[in-house]
Formats: C-alpha cells, sequence, structure tokens
C-alpha cells in the first residue's frame, strides 16, 4: 500500500526516546533541569540573552503581549497570512486587532504597508512580524520603524527556528531579539523542531523576561526581597493575574535531543526545497516556487508551491489530485481577517489586504520535513507534473 505522506511531519530518533526515558526516570517531571538546559541551548543558538520555555507558542505569545502590557482600548497589528495565534494573542490580551498585509516578494509583514497604517490611523501599540514559511520578516526595517513611530515589535518566529539573515555584515538568528522586543518560538510537531507541544519566549530585556517567567507561573512572585510579607521559607505573592503556561522538563528533554539534529534538519530541507525547486523549473509557465528573498538563510518550514496563469484557479483540483495519490498537501493560510471572528468583533473588511488574498487562493504546501525520502519528493513531483500535464492537454 502506498504510504500516505502529509505535508509536515516530526521526526524523533532513540536519542531523543533515550532522553525523555531519563527524565521519566528521573525526580523531576514539571520544572527540573532539562527546563533550564533547552533555555540555554536556545540562548546558544540565538544570542538572545533570556529564553523562556512555555507550554506553546500560543501560550508564548501571549505572554509577550501580556508583558508589553497590551490590553483593553490598545490596539495591535497583524499580517493575515499566517497562522490565528499571530493575531489572536492580541485579542487574548484585549486589543483591537487591525491587519496589514504582506510583501508580494517575501509574504512577510510589509514594510511599506506598516507605515502607511502609522501614518494614516496613527501607531499602534504592538505590531507581530511572522517569518513566514522559515524566510525572515524585514526585521531591521520593521524594528526602525517601530522606534520611529513608538510601536512595540513581537517576531513570531514560529516556523523560523534555525533561520538566520544578514545585518550590517553579520549573521543575526530569527528569534534573537536583536530587532523586536520580545520573539517566540514553537515546536509543534510539524515545526522546524519539536518538544510535542511547545514554546519559547525570548529577548535581550531583563524585566520583560522576568515578567514572562511570573505570567507563566500564576503571577507568583517567589523571591522573599520582593515578596510585600515574607511569613516563612514557603511564602510566594501573586501580584499579577497568571497562568499555567508551563512546559515540562519532559518536553524541555525532546526539545533539546531535537535541538541537537537542526543543522541536519536544516540541510535536508533545503535539499528538498532544491528538488523541487528544479523540478518545477520545467512547468515555469503556471508553476511557481516560494520566494526566497536574497540575505537570508532560511530554515525552511514549508514549500508554497503558486499556481499561476492558466492554473491559478486549480487549487482544489491539484489537492484533489494529490489526496487521490495519498500525498496530503495544506493549505497556508485562510488570511485571519476574513475569520469571522475578526470580521464580526473587530471589523475588519474581508476585501482587504490584497495580496495576501491572492497569495491564499493559488497556493498549496507540498509535502516537507527533513524525514521525506528523495523518493518521497519525487513521489510529489511527479504526481504535480501529470496534473499539470493533464491541464496543459486541455488548453
Ligand atoms: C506563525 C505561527 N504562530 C504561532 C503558532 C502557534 O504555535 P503553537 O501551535 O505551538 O501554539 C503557529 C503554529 O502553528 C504558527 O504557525
Amino acid at each position: 500500500m502506498t504510504e500516505s505522506l502529509s505535508y509536515g511531519r516530526q521526526q524523533v530518533d532513540d536519542d531523543d526516546i533515550k532522553a525523555v526515558t531519563e527524565v521519566l526516570r528521573g525526580d523531576w517531571l514539571t520544572t527540573g533541569p532539562a527546563v533550564g538546559a533547552f533555555e540555554a541551548a536556545l540562548e546558544d543558538l540565538t544570542g538572545a540573552a533570556h529564553v523562556v520555555a512555555v507550554a506553546n507558542g500560543t501560550a508564548a505569545l501571549h505572554l509577550a503581549a501580556l508583558a508589553l502590557d497590551i490590553g483593553l482600548g490598545d490596539l495591535g497589528l497583524s499580517p493575515p497570512l499566517t497562522f490565528l495565534a499571530s493575531a489572536n494573542c492580541l485579542a487574548m490580551a484585549g486589543a483591537d486587532v487591525r491587519f496589514a498585509d504582506v510583501d508580494p516578494a517575501t509574504w512577510c509583514l510589509s514594510v511599506e504597508e506598516v507605515d502607511r497604517y502609522c501614518r494614516t490611523s496613527g501607531p499602534p501599540a504592538v505590531v507581530v512580524a511572522v517569518d513566514f514559511a522559515g524566510v525572515p520578516a524585514d526585521l531591521p526595517a520593521l524594528f526602525d520603524l517601530s522606534r520611529k513611530h513608538g510601536f512595540r515589535l513581537i517576531e513570531d518566529a514560529a516556523h523560523a527556528v534555525g533561520s538566520t539573515y544578514q545585518f550590517e555584515g553579520k549573521t543575526v538568528a530569527c528569534g534573537s531579539g536583536a530587532h523586536s522586543d520580545l520573539a517566540v518560538f514553537s515546536f509543534h510537531p510539524v515545526k522546524n523542531i519539536t518538544s510535542a507541544e511547545g514554546g519559547a519566549v525570548l529577548t535581550n530585556d531583563p524585566e520583560l523576561a522576568e515578567r514572562i517567567r511570573r505570567l507563566a507561573t500564576h503571577g507568583l512572585v517567589r523571591d522573599p526581597r520582593k515578596l510585600r510579607r515574607y511569613e516563612g521559607p514557603w511564602s510566594s505573592e501573586m501580584v499579577e493575574l497568571g497562568y499555567n503556561y508551563r512546559l515540562s522538563d519532559v518536553h524541555c528533554a525532546l526539545g533539546l535531543s531535537q535541538l541537537r539534529r537542526l543543522d541536519a534538519f536544516k540541510a535536508r530541507r533545503a535539499e528538498l526545497v532544491r528538488r523541487y525547486n528544479q523540478a518545477f523549473a520545467d512547468h515555469a509557465d503556471v508553476l511557481a516556487p516560494p520566494p526566497w528573498p536574497a540575505g537570508c538563510d532560511p530554515c525552511f518550514h514549508l514549500y508554497v508551491l503558486s499556481l499561476t496563469g492558466p492554473l491559478a484557479d486549480r487549487r482544489l483540483d491539484l489537492f484533489m489530485h494529490l489526496q487521490d495519490r495519498q500525498i496530503m498537501p495544506q493549505v497556508h493560510y485562510r488570511p485571519v481577517h476574513t475569520q469571522p471572528y475578526y470580521v464580526d468583533r473587530h471589523g475588519a473588511d474581508p476585501e482587504d489586504c490584497p495580496v495576501s488574498l491572492d497569495v491564499y487562493a493559488r497556493t498549496l504546501s507540498m509535502p516537507l520535513f527533513p524525514a521525506m525520502s528523495d523518493a518521497d519528493a519525487d513521489r510529489v513531483i511527479a504526481a504535480v507534473r501529470s496534473f499539470v500535464k493533464a491541464e496543459k492537454r486541455r488548453w
């Protein structure tokens, strides 16, 4: 029977299993030494001064918005071409959400659109920039803009663990916080590394890091020197409304073990992207590869193929053609501003943001994950080609 190929999946090996079982046999299941070790390894990877491992990427975004004091009466800006959580974190914190379109050259938040928004409507309190498919948003330009207009910047690097970009001759890691107030990662199983569920908040600001830690643990302060009333060694005080957003030692052991293979995962993803690009170049009149701007080295999270020309409105047919062959593509993403919640509750106009609408209408994500063999990729390529050939015969 032909094996089903999904658009993304984890690769768990014996080292990962050993790392997790060691924790299970030990004294700590929740907050133990693996949490600190995972956080330190993420600091090494990115250069961020502070990393807080949390329950998932959505919790990381929620905490980022709360730590920046985003709340009722504030306005937050998100790109529409992203997973719901990039915008939801703003709404969860109490803000009104608005959307700025993406750049057609990168599919990441458009610097011009954010600037235009600030000049015409006034600056929002916060902007979320997403490194779409692992390609870094133009973070240096957005960070400049944030200082010029006075908004805070969150980098949603859920797709971009392992991605880097160049800035003033230096390599900068996505998630480093070099060009944001706070950055977040996700370690969901389809992401670049996994801890099953998991996420992280990264920053260079010690006060923000301390606030994130507090908010992730019920808003509790434990440091005896900071308590209003010290009654004994058990004392802790809740100073603000927080959550249980901690990540367990079990999850962190898996994440840490996976992180050791990030370079190999990244290299394999790049090989598969090259293989797809070469193959689809044969049909450059109707198939366009994902944009890959110069000056960055993405850890490709998604391979988003665009249908162009006469194929532009045949996405559903290609989807069904692949599904019939046990290949399960995915669509990234229905633009968030078209979701009923944002139309009904935040006044979003589903006709806005034409670039995001256009990308959504004619793209399909092909399977891309490190455990894929060349033969798996060739199966996808053959299926896409057979679809294109059949279509071309009809013209
Ligand atoms: C861009 C983006 N941001 C945030 C998230 C949320 O991450 P998680 O699933 O770990 O909550 C995702 C996950 O799919 C994502 O793709």
